[in-house]
């Protein structure tokens, strides 16, 4: 984590705890296993709710070229944070829920630090039908969760038909948590 990220986390969980939803940035290790699956030469790659970057650096650390990157973060701070740190990434300054408006096509995945679960159920469908429109043929949509359940309300995953595998258990994380890899059919 770079110097300064906690305390500037910490203060936007603060003012904004509905938006931050977490009790601290993401750890290496959980970085690293929403990073694990992706290649560097597949095409772009959006990330959902980036805040400061623990999760961007893991994905640049794979090696993806950074223009190949889209980072959507609706946090004005954490996005001028992003900019600064990660020079060459696209930061888009908007709702996750407007992913289907963003001008990329073909995205190997889409990864998400989203607190997606507390989200109402028409935003994560439109984060969800956004994504399967964004996305390659074989793309996959990835979520951490502390909780028991996938990340993604019942009812969405019946209407999209959606499949997933889910990664071990990292303890290594505050608190620990899960790596959901969603799929869905075509
Ligand atoms: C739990 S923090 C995750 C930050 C970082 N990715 C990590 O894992 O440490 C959730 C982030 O999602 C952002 N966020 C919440 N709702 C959002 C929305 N509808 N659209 C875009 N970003 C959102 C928050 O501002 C915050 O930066």
């Amino acid at each position: 984590m770079a110097q300064g990220d906690l305390s500037m986390f910490l203060g936007q969980l603060v003012r904004k705890p509905h938006q931050v939803v977490a009790l601290a940035p993401s750890s290496g290790a959980l970085c690293a296993e929403m990073a694990a699956q992706i290649d560097p030469d597949a095409g772009p790659l959006i990330e959902l709710g980036a805040g400061t970057g623990t999760i961007t650096r893991a994905i640049l650390a794979r090696g993806l070229p950074p223009q190949q990157l889209h980072s959507i973060e609706m946090n004005p701070d954490f996005c001028t944070r992003l900019r600064t740190e990660f020079p060459g990434i696209h930061v888009h300054e908007m709702s996750a829920g407007d992913i289907g408006t963003l001008p990329v096509d073909g995205c190997q995945a889409v990864v998400s630090g989203l607190p997606l679960l507390s989200m109402p159920l028409d935003l994560q469908r439109a984060i969800l039908t956004g994504t399967i429109a964004r996305a390659a043929p074989g793309a996959s949509f990835t979520q951490f969760t502390y909780g028991p359940q996938p990340p993604v309300a019942r009812a969405l995953r019946d209407e999209l038909n959606l499949s997933w595998r889910v990664s071990r258990k990292i303890w290594w994380n505050l608190p620990p948590a899960r790596v959901y890899r969603f799929s869905w059919p075509g």
